[in-house]
């Protein structure tokens, strides 16, 4: 049987359903039957027992007149044909039709019922004998009436099939109602369903169960306790990549000094020289990594509700970001500008933002060629704040710009870097609820624009 739970139901309710119809079906019909055969009966009898009274002895002859009234009582919109018969024990016709199908005149007084054929038609017919006495002989006189079945089969068919009618309609309705139902009260979990669907990988928060029926609040539940050890195992793992990042940056601080000792001996060989040099460059790229693993961490920790109770400046966070970078941008020979608003305040973390500014600006100024141009740009409206960085260096190829934002991915192998810078600035907009984009430039036709959307504060 199929799995859907509405055909399950139905299946549940149809069986039992379609046997109880049948049952109290099979009851009505031939209770309908019963019933009309029994007042067909009894009307047979009637108009008999009237013929009958009306049989009386004339100069020790026996003579009948039928009353009208005896075959009017058949009298029926369905035009019944209505025969009869009445003859005497010696064989003699007294009146109605001398082929009707009588009976042999049997010795008892309770009327015989038979079905019969007259003149190709099936009829219900019904024997009664009456006795009649003179002067010590007695003579039996059969009456027997016959009719056709029209007005007994209709009378039959009135009995039986409204209620049969009436049963289909209430096991369609029930039906019916089971579908509509169960497609109204399934909507709760189709919306869990939705909200499971639509959620971010990363949402660890727990699923509502307030407008769940009862009987699916275990599963959610259920879901939900799933969804807390989740979170608890993802902390522990952050906690863990944090906890390294700082555990690591003790030696390596220790070692810098160490190798910047080392290099203040004279008279050592070049080579040496040369070698306690790369050292130290492997070393300070080292710290880069460690540095930007923790912050990292950090911005995967944060937390929007912690977050909301703080309001910084983005358009003063950006300047002090843009003359941190200004010697960078001198060494490398680019122009960067500011366009920056007034103020734009914003519910926010100012360090992450910080971080989130700088990297986004130190993209663009180390991937621009000599002579670019990097634009640091804080605009605000209609309750929005947008943050862009523009360059008119290479730009991102269409295909690498979903994957930049995954961590330890380059698209240019011949820089230095950590592949971290754009994996840090989407966990920091995610932290504030923001959305960060990048878009290839028009005009001119080359260069980036990195894009971060915030509501303003
Ligand atoms: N403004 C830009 N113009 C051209 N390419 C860019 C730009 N910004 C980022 N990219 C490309 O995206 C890749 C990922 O950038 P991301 O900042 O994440 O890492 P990174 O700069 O290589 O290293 P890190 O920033 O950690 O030192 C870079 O390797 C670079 O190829
Ligand atoms: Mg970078």
């Amino acid at each position: 049987m199929t799995n859907s739970l509405r055909v399950r139901l139905l299946w549940w309710l149809l069986v039992p359903l379609a046997i109880y119809v049948f049952v109290t079906g099979k009851a009505a019909y031939d209770n309908a039957r019963h019933t009309a055969d029994l007042v067909q009966e009894n009307t047979l009898l009637a108009s008999a027992r009237m013929i009958a009274g009306e049989v009386e002895w004339s100069d020790s002859r026996l003579l009948v007149d039928v009353p009208p009234a005896a075959l009017e009582v058949f009298a029926s919109p369905q035009g019944d044909q209505v025969f009869y018969n009445v003859s005497v024990d010696d064989g003699r016709l007294l009146a109605g039709a001398p082929d009707f199908p009588t009976l042999p005149a049997a010795g008892h007084d309770e009327p015989d019922y038979y079905d019969a054929d007259l003149h190709g038609k099936s009829i219900r017919a019904v024997g009664f004998v009456r006795q009649m006495y003179d002067n010590g002989a007695i003579r039996r006189v059969l009456v027997s009436v016959g009719k056709t079945q029209a007005s007994r089969d209709a009378m039959f068919r009135e009995l039986w099939r409204p209620q049969f009618v009436r049963q289909i309609e209430m096991v369609l309705l029930a039906v019916a109602l089971a579908c509509i139902g169960l497609t109204f009260e399934l909507r709760p979990l189709l919306k869990v369903k939705e909200e499971v669907m639509d959620r971010d990988p990363m949402q660890l928060e727990p699923l509502r169960v307030e407008r769940l029926h009862t009987e699916l609040r275990p599963i959610v539940e259920a879901i939900n306790q799933c969804i807390a050890r989740l979170g608890l195992q993802v902390a522990a793992q952050r906690r863990f990549i944090a906890d390294a990042a700082h555990q690591l940056r003790t030696p390596l601080t220790l070692l810098e000094t160490q190798l910047q000792f080392a290099r203040q001996h004279r008279d050592m060989e070049p080579s040496l020289s040369e070698t306690l040099a790369a050292m130290q460059r492997s070393n300070r790229s080292m710290v880069g990594l460690t540095n930007k693993l923790l912050l990292l961490a950090q911005a995967e920790a944060a937390d929007y509700t912690q977050l909301a109770k703080q309001k910084v400046d983005l358009a003063a966070i950006a300047q002090d970001v843009i003359e941190d970078l200004a010697m960078f941008a001198q060494k490398r020979e680019i122009d960067l500008g500011a366009e920056l608003a007034d103020s734009a305040w914003i519910i926010g973390h100012e360090a992450l933002l910080s971080a989130l500014v700088y990297n986004m600006a130190e993209n663009a100024i180390r991937y621009t060629q000599q002579g670019g141009h990097v634009t640091v740009a804080v605009a605000r409206d209609a309750g929005r704040v947008t943050l862009t960085v523009t360059d008119d260096g290479p730009g991102i190829p269409a295909e690498a710009r979903s994957r930049v934002f995954e961590p330890f991915y380059r698209a240019s192998a011949d820089t230095e870097g950590t592949g971290l810078g754009l994996a840090i600035a989407k966990e920091i907009v995610q932290a504030h609820r923001a959305d960060i984009a990048l878009r290839a430039r028009e005009h001119p036709a080359r260069g980036l624009i990195v894009a971060v959307e915030f509501a303003s504060g």
